[in-house]
Formats: structure tokens, sequence, C-alpha cells
């Protein structure tokens, strides 16, 4: 996205997916749809156009402040977006119905005595779990700031955890004192849920049975008796254009700047998913876009590539804090998780027109020039200059970042893996020079080839030493077998094939390889 114009419901529906992937592992457009209700349930009520729109929002935003506590909530369930992709939509509010389902998911397929042992370390960490809401709430907030979706909306996501009751979290605001909009979308919430799982004689169950403790009783009765209209406006082919067509006019834009700063609180909600990544992606950001400026890139395309920096990671919450903050190696499984990220990341960008260039540049992030990357594989010839510079400035801004299993390498240390990624024929060259540029690291003089040779003798000794045959070579580097055996020819004249000189050709073929 290089616009300098993006309609802020677009962003917003952007992170409701991004959310709902971070809550439940896929996107279902759930928030989509709770916002669709929403509107339309709050029009039933006579919900000012004000209050339609602060609905709107507050449904999209409502789990934004989620990433802010994954951390614990990870050491509670070891996998909280599995435990959230699995009891998504029951009250959560009640202590009853969130601790049995709590402690039947940790003990699950453990033994007798580690049951015990985890019911007794989940009980002990139920006091931090409170704390969690209050977290989720100032999150919520501090990125909403950023979203320039107002004051009311901001007052609003504080108490998107209250109930009708006043035993809610984090204020135990009670009844009417909890923001109009917030109980439209509460009871929206519940609606499209319960529907979900047994159409809409399931959703007037669930309406009545929390109606007048997690929900307002009077918009819920509103909602039970409009049941078949509320639930047919969902019935579309596509939530995304019938939710973005429904929040009232005027529409409101972001331009410049504010774009920007929006994309960066969207990054900050995916960073904050893991104790190491904090700030990651602003990172990714400055050092492509530096790098991009270094190469000579289009203005728009350097404004897209920051972009796409700034939420390159966006499906990172949709994998466990457990697996990245896990100090050991991962298993095959956990792997998987990691490879998906990219996937989901680009289904949540994909949706939005107006961030289409950015998806498209964002998706290739992790792919390697050799198709050894993810999530697609992609060889060189699919990845374009943008993409593999956004490649070589994510993998140094790793390098430069603490892991769970490793610290973080000094610069000159991350430069010379960074060099080697790209000897490794993994990382674009001119990718990973134009970003060391613009990180200071002054150009190396490039090590004399042994015996005189030209740098392109010295890629046909590479493949050779790797046991590639004339023909493959050729393949390879892309000329002729003839070229080939006229490199070889002239290799050999400089090395002097003799017994001696094929023991230094074998010395320096596995010198060759180690660089
Ligand atoms: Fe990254």
């Amino acid at each position: 996205m290089s616009a300098s114009r993006v309609r802020l419901a677009e962003l917003l529906a952007t992170l409701s997916l991004a959310t709902e992937a971070a809550t439940t592992g896929s996107v279902a457009d759930l928030g989509l749809k709770s916002a669709i209700f929403s509107v339309n349930l709050g029009v039933e009520i006579g919900l000012s156009d004000d209050g339609l729109r602060d609905a709107f929002y507050l449904a999209l935003l409502q789990y934004i402040g989620c990433t802010g506590d994954a951390d614990i909530a990870a050491a509670v369930m070891g996998d909280e977006v599995g435990f959230g992709g699995e009891f998504q939509g029951i009250d959560f509010g009640d202590p009853f119905v969130a601790l049995t389902a709590l402690l039947g998911y940790v003990r699950r397929g453990k033994s007798i005595g580690r049951q015990i042992g985890v019911v007794m370390q989940t009980l002990l960490s139920l006091p931090k779990m409170a704390g969690v809401t209050r977290t989720h709430c100032e999150l919520a907030d501090r990125l909403a700031e950023n979203l320039d979706v107002g004051d009311r909306v901001r007052h609003g996501l504080t108490q998107v955890f209250e109930r009708w009751n006043g035993k809610g979290m984090p204020n135990r605001v009670r009844g009417s004192a909890i923001d109009l909009p917030v109980r439209v979308v509460l009871v929206a919430e519940t609606a499209v849920f319960a529907a979900r799982l047994g159409g809409v004689d399931t959703m007037r169950t669930v309406l009545r049975e929390r109606s007048g403790k997690a929900i307002d009783p009077e918009i819920a009765a509103r909602a039970a008796a409009k049941g078949e209209e509320l639930l047919a406006s969902l019935n579309v082919t596509s939530t995304w254009d019938a939710a973005l067509a429904l929040e009232p006019q005027p529409f409101r834009w972001l331009e410049g700047d504010a774009i920007d700063r929006a994309l960066r609180a969207m990054s900050a909600f995916a960073d904050l998913k893991s104790l190491y990544t904090r700030g990651h992606s602003v990172g990714v950001s400055d050092l492509a876009g530096a790098a991009a400026v270094k190469l000579g890139l289009a203005s728009n395309d350097v404004t897209a590539l920051r972009r796409a920096g700034l939420v390159h990671d966006i499906g990172r919450p949709s994998v466990s804090t457990g697996i990245w903050d896990k100090a050991g190696p991962l298993t095959e499984t956990e792997w998987e998780r990691v490879r998906m990220h990219s996937y989901i990341g680009e289904r949540v960008l994909s949706r939005s027109p107006a961030l289409a260039d950015v998806a498209a540049m964002a998706s290739l992030a992790h792919e390697r020039l050799d198709g050894s990357g993810y999530h697609r594989r992609l060889p060189s010839a699919g990845v374009g200059m943008a993409a593999r510079i956004l490649a070589a400035a994510d993998t140094y801004q790793a390098m430069i970042e603490d892991r769970a299993h490793r610290p973080a390498r000094s610069a000159d240390d991350a430069a010379n893996e960074l060099l080697g990624e790209a000897r490794a024929g993994r990382l674009d060259g001119d990718a990973v020079h134009a970003l060391l540029a613009s990180t200071g690291h002054a150009e190396r003089p490039r090590a004399p080839r042994p015996s005189g040779l030209s740098d392109r003798e010295v890629d046909v000794l590479r493949l050779l030493a790797l046991g590639l045959t004339n023909k493959e070579i050729a393949t390879k580097l892309g000329i002729s077998p003839k070229t080939v055996s006229v490199h070889l020819e002239h290799m050999y004249e400089k090395i002097g094939v003799t017994t001696r000189g094929a023991a230094s050709l074998f010395a320096m073929q596995n010198d060759l390889l180690r660089r």
C-alpha cells in the first residue's frame, strides 16, 4: 500500500482478522460477522449514527489487546491459541465455566500424577490471570490511540470484558454504566457464536441463559426477537464487503503519517506475541526502507516495502508464545506451526484491496532464493527485488535480536552471516550489500580468489565439488556445457592438474564450500 489515503475501516477489519487468528488460530470472519450483527442490532434499538460507528469499530477491535498477555496465557494453558479455538464463544466471564474448560484442557492426555501437578500449577497461576484482563485492556487502549478511532471507542475497549451483573473485568462496571455500543457488541458477539453452533434456536437459548448476567437483558431480548432477520444479514457471499458497507457515513480515511502510525500499531500487536520480538517489525521496516533507497527503488515501492516490513509478521500471533519462546529445539510439528504463520499472515492481509501490494511483498518475507524458505518455497524467479530486500532485512534484524534459543549476534557477526547466506544463494547478494551499506558496515574487500581464479570459475568449481556433472553445472549457471568445459580447462591450467594439484583442488573446494 503505497497509497496516500486508506479507509480506516479496512485497516480495522484487517486487524479483526489478525486478532481472530491470534485467538483461535484460524480466520473465519467472526469479528466481521459481529460487526455486521452489531450495526443491524444497533439500528433495531435506535442507536445514533455515532453509536453505530462506535459499535462497528468496537466489534472489530474487541480483542486487539490479546497479544499483551499471551506469555501468561501460554504459561497456564500450554497452547493458548489451541485453547481459544476450541472454547471460542463460551462464557469466560463465568468463573465456573472458564475453570472447567481450562482444567479440562490442560489435563488432557496426561497421566494422573501429571494431571494433579498441572491442576495445582493452574490454580496457583490464576491470580496472575486476573491481571491479564487489565493488561489486555491497557494494551488495546494504547494500540487504539494510534488507530484514530476516537476517545469513545478507546473508552469502550476498556469495557469489553465487563458484565451486565457487575462481575466482569477489570473494573466491575455494572448495567447501564457500561457504554451502550459495548453492550450491543457483547450481545452481538454472543449471538454470532451461538448461531454458529446451532442456528437461531441455539442463539435464542444462549441469549436467554446469559441475559441479565453477562449481557444487557433488553438488548438480548431484542436480538432474540429479531433473530431470523439479524442472522439473515450474515448470510452473504463476502462478509468483508458486507461489513465495510455497513460502516455509517461519512467514512473515515487515514492519510500520510496516520497510515504509518496505524500500521505501526498493527506491528506492535504482532510483535508483542513473543518476549523476544518486541520492536522487530519496525526494525525490519527501517532496514528494508534504507536498503531500498540505496538500491534506487522508486519512492512508491520504498513506501510499500516499509509498510510490508511493518506487517510481515501479522500472522505471528496465530502461533503459541510457547513455541516462539521455546529455548530448546522445535519439534517437526512446532516447525509446521511456525511456517503456517506466514500463510495465516497472507490470508489476513489479502482481504484488503488497500493492502494488496503490501500483502504480496510481506507474504514472501520468509522465502529463500534456493527454494528452502516458506510458506510457498518459491525459487528465485518468483521473488522480486522488494521481497528480496525484505527477506534480507528480516534475517538481519532477527540475528541482532535475542531469541529464546540463542543470544543476539553482534552487528559484525550478523553482517558476516548475512553475506554467507548470500554466497550460499539463499539471500540476494545485491539486497544484502545494500542493507549492509545502509547499516554502516563497510564493504569488505573480497578475499583474493585462489590461484587467480575468476568468479565464474569459482562458481563452476563449487558445483563440481558438489558432484554435479558438466551438463548439470551448465543448467545451474545458465551457460552451455561447452562453456563449462572451457572454464574447467582454464581452471586446471591455472591450478596445475598434477597429483599435488588435485590435492590442492580438493582442499580448495572444501575451503570454498565453507565460505
Ligand atoms: Fe520477521
